[in-house]
């Protein structure tokens, strides 16, 4: 969703602006845009595409310099992308910017009563309105800048991360959020807005993430003052120190960030149980699952709420707790949880899993189940982010920064979380035996060894993907354990490709979808030796009597299904229960191939954000 980039201080704002919006490129975005102060008047420069589109027109529109800039991408709400709806935006007297990220829901009638107020609008956007209405608040009422922000503010309904500069009082920057993230770096002399962290690593390590409600007035020469919007009551600047490294966020020699994330599986599913896995103790250890253990064990039920790829992982970890903990589970979309009036008691254990830990719906559906005195565990892989915030208690994944949108290493880390979270329960409860814990926890320790093999595939899948980049559809089958991680190649082919890919249980082919299979539908089937191979024998076999082509993902060493199969990808064995962190792998690589082949950008997908801040 849309990137929020802001600087103040001593240093050339547009450079330090320009590479921010680089670095927030993945969130996903249509247009762009950047204002610079340069100590006299505001000069703006928007364009629809890409920041490098960006960078070229500015070169012609922004001939000043100066030390205070802000920038924004954008990803199309109200209004179809182009240079006009790009932020920033002006009020009508140009002297306030804004960059806005999220929805303002009432801004029709907020734009409307402005209008009579004779306020001209260029955009269609609800960002224009919010400045306008600042504006009018600070001519009408007197009020300097922070304090008109404020009361407009406590007007508004909806989301927001905002930065608002004024003209006439150029030393500082205004910052508020309601729902999309914002975070300060703190330098010596300089501060920098950004909606993650990224834009301003190489500057400094120290941070302040606004909480909900909260707006910053950020000044040079003077202290930064943080307040609650509702209220005014001054708030204590949590600083912090980041963890995250530059290297981190580049792409260290791949091509693409999906692909260097994909690769990086073996280590952060290491550095994931690292610490907390002691197979040689036989111990799990997790802060957050032993201080709330008899939460957990005295659940009635868990509830898991997700969305999208994080869904997928719940869907893996709903068959990994009941066979595990025998806890009944269910695994819900987060956007349908939160609307469908669930019936949710003080006696479940609500699991919200999220990679950037600010998905709106995830985060509403937490806050539903706080409503209704549930215990909410987050399993989130930013740290200190709104998700892992209001969640009581949680575990993190320590995939490091997942830039491509795409999510690859969050789901594996994610699986590894819930695994070791359900092998802890398991244990307290003794529902698993002491032969099958300590086999799993020898196994889930080698599983990085096995990624890497099943890495390997990567030539296979490569020379596959060559024949089936032209694919119109495309169908995945999986059976237990391996269902969800159809659904999960599935999107991964979608929305990086643009091919419609299905994913599906393979016994329900025969209640439908196996009308659609003729020569030209590739099918691609996971058919590990666990499970329920000969069932999934037979699935392959009707498919074959009906000249589908067939994909299999089957064990090293597999000579059955071969027979079959159109093509055969062999990855390594393992127990079935952990079979989705070994098995997703050449689903990821196929994905990745058919998109390069096709010229899709793989890293920004069109339409996709990478953290969906609206609802
Ligand atoms: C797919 C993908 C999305 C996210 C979904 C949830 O590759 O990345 O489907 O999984 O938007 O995002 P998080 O996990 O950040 O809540």
């Amino acid at each position: 969703m849309c990137g929020i980039v802001g600087y103040i201080g001593y240093r050339e704002a547009y450079p330090i602006v320009i590479k921010g919006l680089k670095r927030l490129e993945y969130r996903g975005y249509d247009s762009a845009g950047v204002m610079l102060y340069d100590g006299e008047n505001l000069k703006l420069c928007k364009t629809k595409g890409k920041v490098s589109d960006l960078e070229a027109k500015a070169v012609k529109e922004i001939t000043t310099s100066g030390s205070i800039g802000i920038g924004h991408t954008r990803w199309a709400t109200h209004g179809v992308p182009n240079d006009v709806n790009s932020h920033p935006h002006l009020s009508n007297s140009g002297n306030l910017a804004i960059i806005h990220n999220g929805i303002i829901e009432n801004y029709a009638p907020l734009k409307e009563e402005l209008i009579k107020r004779g306020y001209v609008f260029h955009s269609d956007t609800d960002s224009e309105v919010l400045v306008n209405l600042i504006e009018d608040i600070q001519i009408k009422e007197k009020l300097k800048l922070g304090k008109a922000i404020q009361v407009a503010l406590n007007q508004v309904v909806g989301a927001y991360a905002i930065a608002v500069f004024d003209r006439n009082n150029p030393e500082e920057i205004v910052a508020a959020r309601l729902g999309s993230p914002l975070a300060i770096g703190v330098g010596e002399g300089e501060y920098f807005i950004a909606s993650d962290a990224s834009p301003f690593i190489e500057y400094t390590s120290n941070a302040i993430y606004l909480e909900d409600g909260e707006i910053a007035n950020i000044r040079l020469h003077k202290p930064m003052k943080i307040r609650k919007i509702k209220d005014d009551t001054l708030v204590d600047p949590y600083i912090q120190e980041l963890q995250m490294n530059l290297e981190q966020i580049e792409k260290g020699g791949y091509d693409h960030f999906m692909l260097k994330e994909i690769y990086e599986q073996p280590n952060v599913i290491k550095d994931t149980y690292r610490g907390r896995l002691h197979s040689n103790e036989g111990i799990i250890q997790m802060a957050g699952v032993e201080d709330h253990l008899e939460k957990f064990l005295h659940a009635d039920r868990i509830i898991i709420v997700a969305c999208g790829t994080s869904w997928h992982a719940g869907l893996v970890a709903e068959y990994v707790f009941e066979e595990f903990t025998r806890i009944p589970v269910e695994v819900e979309y987060a956007s349908e949880f939160r609307y469908r009036n669930p019936i949710i008691s003080s006696k479940d254990v609500v699991i919200a899993i999220s990679q950037s830990g600010e998905t709106a719906d995830t985060m509403a559906a937490i806050k539903l189940a706080k409503e209704h005195g549930a215990f909410v565990f987050g399993v989130c892989n930013v740290v200190g982010s709104s998700i892992s915030r209001e969640s009581h208690a949680g575990a993190y994944t320590h995939a490091g920064p997942e830039i491509g949108v795409a999510s690859t290493k969050a789901f594996t880390t994610q699986i590894t979380v819930l695994t070791m979270i359900a092998l802890r329960l398991a244990k307290a409860k003794g529902t698993l035996s002491n032969s099958d814990f300590h086999m799993y926890l020898q196994e889930l320790e080698i599983i990085p060894e096995k990624v890497k093999e099943a890495l390997e595939t990567a030539v296979t899948t490569k020379k596959i993907a060559t024949t089936f980049k032209d694919a119109h559809n495309c169908l995945y089958l999986g059976r237990g354990y391996n269902f969800p991680v159809a659904l999960e190649g599935a999107l991964k082919l979608k929305e990086i490709s643009y091919i419609h890919a299905e994913g599906y249980p393979a016994a329900e082919m025969k209640h439908g979808p196996i009308a659609l299979i003729d020569e030209q539908m590739p099918v691609i089937v996971i058919a590990p030796k666990q499970g329920h191979y000969d069932k999934i024998v037979s699935n392959i076999q009707e498919i074959k009597s009906r000249s589908g082509r067939i994909i299999a993902v089957v064990t090293k060493g597999d000579t059955q299904v071969r027979e079959l199969a159109d093509y055969v990808i062999e990855v390594p064995e393992t127990s079935d229960a952990l079979s989705p962190l070994i098995t997703t792998i050449p689903l990821q690589l196929l994905s990745y191939y058919i998109a390069v082949f096709r010229g899709c950008n793989v890293d920004q997908p069109r339409n996709l954000a990478k953290s969906v801040t609206v609802e």
